[in-house]
């Protein structure tokens, strides 16, 4: 099977874990894009969507499906979204796509995070997808400085901006042993709006695509 053959079958295993006339969290990526063209199918029974990314919307919208502002949702029973990297305690790397913020905020708000990835995506350790730090433009440099101090290589990602006006600082050669302790220090760098790991809060369960069929790791308790 083709990676996006994987990434289909995930998607459509999704659709299991959609709460009937309730607004879906929708993230970015060329997984949710897949998983949006299988939710247009069931478009009459959800209440509308939540789009982590302009393009997400976009394509929501392309198919007939409400987006609706987060803001004006109470509740939303799920989010579905994609990896870089993630670990069998479902930590993440998020952010390939410069979606990372946006995707937080849906992510902390929702009550089940779903991640859809194919299995190349299962790593032991994260860090080896460089992590993507989302920056004030005018803090860039001293974001930086700040980042090589902590161990990273930092490099700029050239001609990107964010959904939210900012640029994106992506970090190679960390080896992220304690990723609920190195989310929190990098947060603490001024200008820092937020970084790629999803530890805080990582997913309540990953489907996993295989040649063999859809994996499902629960996180513990869940
Ligand atoms: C975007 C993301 C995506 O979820 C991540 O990059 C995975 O994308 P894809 O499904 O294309 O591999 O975090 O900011």
């Amino acid at each position: 099977m083709t990676q996006d053959e994987l990434k289909q079958l995930v998607a459509e295993a999704a659709l299991k874990h959609v709460v009937p006339d309730a607004v879906v969290g929708v993230g970015s990526g060329s997984t949710v894009n897949f998983f949006i063209d299988a939710l247009a199918r069931m478009k009459n029974r959800i209440a509308g969507a939540v789009a982590a990314s302009e393009a997400s919307a976009a394509r929501l919208r392309k198919h007939g499906i409400e987006v609706l502002e987060l803001n004006n949702v109470d509740d939303l029973p799920v989010y579905i979204d994609g990896a870089d990297e993630i670990t069998e305690h479902l930590a993440m790397i998020k952010g390939g796509g410069g979606a990372l913020t946006r995707e937080k905020i849906i992510a902390a708000v929702a009550r089940r995070f779903v991640c859809i990835c194919d299995a190349s995506k299962l790593v032991p350790v994260l860090g080896k997808f460089p992590l993507p730090v989302e920056v004030i433009p005018m803090a860039r440099s001293y974001v930086g400085r700040e980042l090589r101090r902590l161990g990273a290589d930092p490099e700029w990602r050239q001609d990107f901006r964010t959904d939210n006006g900012n640029l994106i600082i992506d970090c190679h050669g960390l080896t992220i042993l304690d990723p609920v302790q190195r989310e929190g220090e990098l947060n603490n760098i001024a200008g820092v709006v937020t970084n790629g790991l999803f530890a805080r809060r990582p997913a309540d369960l990953l489907l996993l695509g295989a040649p063999a069929g859809v994996r499902s790791i629960a996180a513990r308790g869940v």
